[in-house]
């Protein structure tokens, strides 16, 4: 087995590899002057069965591109198996036409990795599960709910009798209601958004009673943070007693860590490491990170060994 890095998450990169006690290939990932991104593989790949590690997070398309180029480069050097381990899989949230005259682009970043060269995907905690058939190639989802259970057990020393598990939409509930089994069964609410005409503002209906309840927002892309934010309000607003978000692909865009660092009703964000962290967001003291190296490092050798992987959420 060997695993290839991409530039976009270097330190998930490394925890994989001393899970797998297998070091990082050999291999140059850089960018020209004029953007071109070139690739050189330092060490034989022929006939090796090859795990290249790369998030298509911000900056998507240099990152996408890297993915691309690398995957490409591997099968020209004759890889006998090319699995592109993807932890967040970005476009994704464009996975339907939202309107006339728009791509389907999640499709198309599809197409372009099989067409690369890419025998298999690997990714966790895709937007929507179906996103899997947009591949013509066998697809493996996972789920960091098991990491984020036990981080919620820990935040409540154990003692879980008042929590409540939320979805933050109504496209959502299957993912939070894993999380609510998980938790004992605990009850689950759902924030229903809604914009009653054009140009009126929205309004958030809470669907479940979370009176005096430590409510936990269960989402898998925090980006601008105003779904988290403004759904933490509503619940506080509806009696709740604390709230916290757990979500697995932190994008954090622009100021989503000071909106979050400023937000009175949310007291803790907690993300994977999906998303290799920027510096406002590991410095945030709001905000906390699983690691995900274990599930993927476990993954990539049930891969190598052709063993079943959904028996790891068994
Ligand atoms: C939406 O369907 C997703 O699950 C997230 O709730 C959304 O992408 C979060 O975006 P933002 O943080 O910008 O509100």
């Amino acid at each position: 087995m060997k695993l290839i890095a991409g530039n976009s998450n270097r330190r998930l990169s490394e925890a994989i590899s001393e899970r797998l006690a297998t070091s990082l290939a050999n291999a140059d990932i850089r960018t020209f002057k004029d953007g071109e991104v070139f690739v050189e593989i330092h060490e034989n790949v022929r006939g090796e069965d090859v795990f290249l590690i790369q998030s298509t997070s911000n900056p998507a398309n240099d990152h996408l591109m890297e993915l691309l180029i690398t995957t490409d480069a591997l099968t020209r050097a004759s890889a006998s198996r090319i699995t592109a381990v993807i932890p967040y899989f970005g476009y994704a949230r464009q996975d339907r036409k939202a309107g006339p005259r728009t791509p389907i682009s999640a499709k198309l970043v599809a197409n372009l990795i099989t067409t690369a060269g890419a025998d298999r995907v690997l990714t966790v905690d895709l937007h929507a599960g179906q996103i899997q058939g947009f591949f013509d190639i066998p697809t493996d989802n996972l789920y960091a709910v098991k990491e984020f259970e036990q981080r919620v057990r820990e935040h409540h020393n154990g003692d879980i009798g008042h929590v409540t598990v939320v979805s933050p939409d109504v496209g959502g509930v299957v993912r939070a209601r894993a999380l609510a089994k998980r938790l004992n069964g605990r009850p689950l609410a759902i924030v229903d958004k809604r914009r009653e005409g054009p140009g009126q503002s929205e309004v958030m209906n809470i669907i479940g009673d979370v009176k005096d309840q430590h409510c936990l927002i269960f989402d898998d892309i925090v980006d601008s943070g105003g779904t988290l934010c403004n759904a933490a309000s509503a619940l506080i607003d509806k009696g709740a007693k604390s709230v916290s978000a757990y979500v697995t692909h932190g994008v954090l865009s622009d100021n989503a860590a000071d909106r979050i660092m400023q937000s009175d009703a949310l007291t803790r964000l907690v993300v994977s490491d999906s998303i290799e962290a920027p510096q406002d967001v590991s410095d945030c003291p709001k905000i906390e990170i699983v690691s995900i190296a274990t599930l993927l490092a476990e993954a990539i050798r049930r891969i190598a060994n052709e063993e079943s992987v959904s028996s790891l959420f068994d």
